[in-house]
């Protein structure tokens, strides 16, 4: 027998898919039914996976497992922008007491490459004119990074694990997986983020959880219901697919 595709209705797949933003603002007191998170997490499930090993691990923080990461993650920030922005003494300060200095995926800070940059100086500067951030204003935009430490308020953050041994295989089976639970997240009126930001301190996280040393952390991803904050009806640009596609010699 022929598998079905339950969906008759390609057009409004399209846009369903089109109409999915990052959500930056959460509803806080508006918890995820234990039923809606589980049937995201087996949506998540059903995403292609490299031989079908499904190299990824996921920790759930919640309640106050959630909140203890946060208020260390918060510390933390708050360490490394003041270092940031007092110039060689804060540097100095810095190294000596290690208080924000990241304790994992240490190459995320690196400047972006000439070719990608433009990209992502247009998303951050459409973002931060949305949640009027001032032009040129690093305490502002500190103050808007600091959130991504508070989760952007969302009852549930997820701490995404990829096996070491794939290399980038899974990292690409986490990144479908994860589009698989943003998607599910979208059609059940959930909003969901997902976090590099948080990528850098995964001591904090495996404090709290029993992570295998085989797996590195990838990104957090927050969930939960959006607000109706301007913030999380700022559609990205999103460039054409002509623009990556690659020219015939
Ligand atoms: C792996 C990954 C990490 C991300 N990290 C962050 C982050 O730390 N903070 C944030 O606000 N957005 C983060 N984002 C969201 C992107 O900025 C967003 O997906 C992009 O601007 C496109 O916007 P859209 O998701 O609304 O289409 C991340 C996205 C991905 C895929």
């Amino acid at each position: 027998m022929k598998f079905e595709y339950p969906i008759n209705d390609a057009q409004e797949f399209s846009k369903f898919l089109a109409s999915r933003r990052s959500t930056r603002d959460f509803i806080k007191d508006k918890p995820i039914p234990q039923n809606i998170l589980d049937q995201l997490l087996a949506d998540a499930m059903t995403a292609p996976s490299w031989s079908n090993t499904r190299p990824f691990t996921v920790a759930i923080a919640t309640g106050e497992v959630k909140e203890r990461i946060s208020a260390e993650f918060l510390e933390r920030w708050d360490a490394l922008a003041q270092a940031r922005n007092s110039g060689l003494k804060g540097k100095i300060r810095l190294l000596i007491t290690r208080k924000g200095l990241p304790t994992s995926n240490r190459a995320m800070a690196k400047p972006y490459v000439n070719e990608l940059k433009p990209r992502a100086q247009r998303v951050g500067k459409e973002l931060y004119d949305v949640l009027g951030v001032t032009r040129g204003s690093k305490a502002e935009r500190d103050a808007q990074w600091a959130k991504n430490y508070e989760f952007f308020g969302a009852p549930v953050e997820l701490f995404i694990y990829i096996h070491k041994s794939l290399g980038i295989w899974s990292a690409s089976d986490a990144g479908l997986m994860i589009e698989n639970l943003m998607l599910s997240a979208h059609a059940h009126g959930l909003g969901a983020c997902a976090q590099g930001a948080v990528g850098i301190w995964d001591d904090v996280v495996r404090k709290e959880f029993d992570v295998s040393g085989d797996y590195r952390l990838l990104t957090g991803l927050a969930l939960g219901y959006p607000t109706d904050a301007a913030v999380n009806s700022f559609g990205a640009h999103r460039i054409s697919a002509d623009e990556i596609t690659i020219k015939r010699k």
